[in-house]
């Protein structure tokens, strides 16, 4: 058996985090620049279904009957073997790999679960189709998140920009002009199911303004859907600015990241605004292409910990 490899991209939020838990739209987009990888090495002279993982990036190595039923890495395994049901399981060594920052909103987590899925599936001899590979790697959200809404999941397992709504069909956004997205990492990490609870919180202690402040960044998304695909930047440059607004009032940005969203308007960016779970972690910009290394260089100079653009390149057509 030969070695086989699975990857996946990290993601970033554009519009509609927290709100899209309660059933609000959310937009997100693939981050190619960033990846995880999986590779599964087959060991030829040894018992069946000996399974050995090592990651070194996040401190692993160990064999899978020795982890915790809660372990992502252990559950995506498991979820693939149940899923793919080969006669036997061979033995082989998992070797992840990633370099997409961790807790910072660019859905590590569910980009090493779907690394793992294809590489594992296609090892075992029969590739996962996206949709299911998707379905699987939800599951092990919910040992990250708790609650999540599904949304990292899919945009990493179609490595394509979606528009989201929980629990509908996906839909998939034909970009037909490309846009520019700076993101940069405040360096704090704070894991998403701490944020998703304070929110929650903030709902159950009066519905009234916290599901309306919902409905307005709902709004603020559904607005947001033909100017990204058509590349009008100062239509979502404003709509993302009314977006941190809104986010602000759910509690979850934070100095580090207002810091790094002034910094970045000044420096000509069309828009900024939190990314993700916020209270630390990432925060984007859209910036004209003249504009880039401006916003780039005005990130770094005020802490950014890394500063990342990314494309959203126009939709292939068959
Ligand atoms: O922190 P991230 O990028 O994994 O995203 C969290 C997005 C939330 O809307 C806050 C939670 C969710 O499950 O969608």
């Amino acid at each position: 058996m030969p070695v086989v490899f699975g990857k996946a991209p990290g993601k970033i939020i554009l519009f509609g985090e927290h709100a899209v838990v309660y059933g609000q739209p959310a937009i997100a987009i693939p981050v190619k620049k960033v990846k995880a990888t999986a590779h599964v090495i087959p060991k030829i002279s040894s018992e069946a279904g000996q399974v050995q993982i090592e990651a070194p990036d996040i401190d692993v190595d160990a064999d899978l009957k020795s982890l915790d039923e809660n372990d992502p890495l252990g559950k995506a395994i498991y979820l693939t073997l149940e899923a793919v049901s080969p006669n036997h399981t061979p033995s082989f060594t998992l070797q992840i790999s990633s370099n997409i920052p961790i807790s910072a909103g660019m859905g590590s987590g569910a980009a090493i679960t779907v690394a793992i899925i294809r590489a594992l599936s296609s090892f075992l001899g029969k590739s996962l189709p996206d949709e299911k590979i998707s379905e699987l790697a939800y599951e092990v959200e919910k040992i990250h998140h708790g609650t999540p809404s599904g949304i990292d999941n899919n945009v990493i397992a179609y490595q394509k920009p979606v528009y989201f709504v929980r629990g509908e069909p996906i839909q998939f956004l034909s970009i037909e002009q490309p846009t520019h997205w700076v993101i940069a990492d405040t360096g704090q990490k704070t894991p998403t199911h701490e944020t998703v609870s304070a929110v929650r919180a903030l709902h159950a202690a009066d519905s009234t303004r916290f599901g309306d402040i919902f409905n307005q960044i709902g709004s603020i998304t559904h607005n947001a859907r033909t100017p990204l695909v058509k590349g009008e930047l100062e239509a979502l440059g404003w709509l993302m600015n009314e977006n941190q607004r809104l986010l602000e009032k759910l509690s979850v940005s934070s100095p580090a990241l207002n810091h790094l969203i002034k910094a970045a308007r000044t420096a000509g960016a069309y828009g900024a605004k939190l990314s993700g779970g916020g209270r630390g972690g990432n925060m984007i910009a859209l910036a004209s292409p003249d504009k880039i290394e401006s916003v780039e260089e005005a990130l770094k100079q005020v802490g950014a910990k890394s500063v990342i653009t990314t494309l959203l390149p126009k939709a292939e057509t068959d």
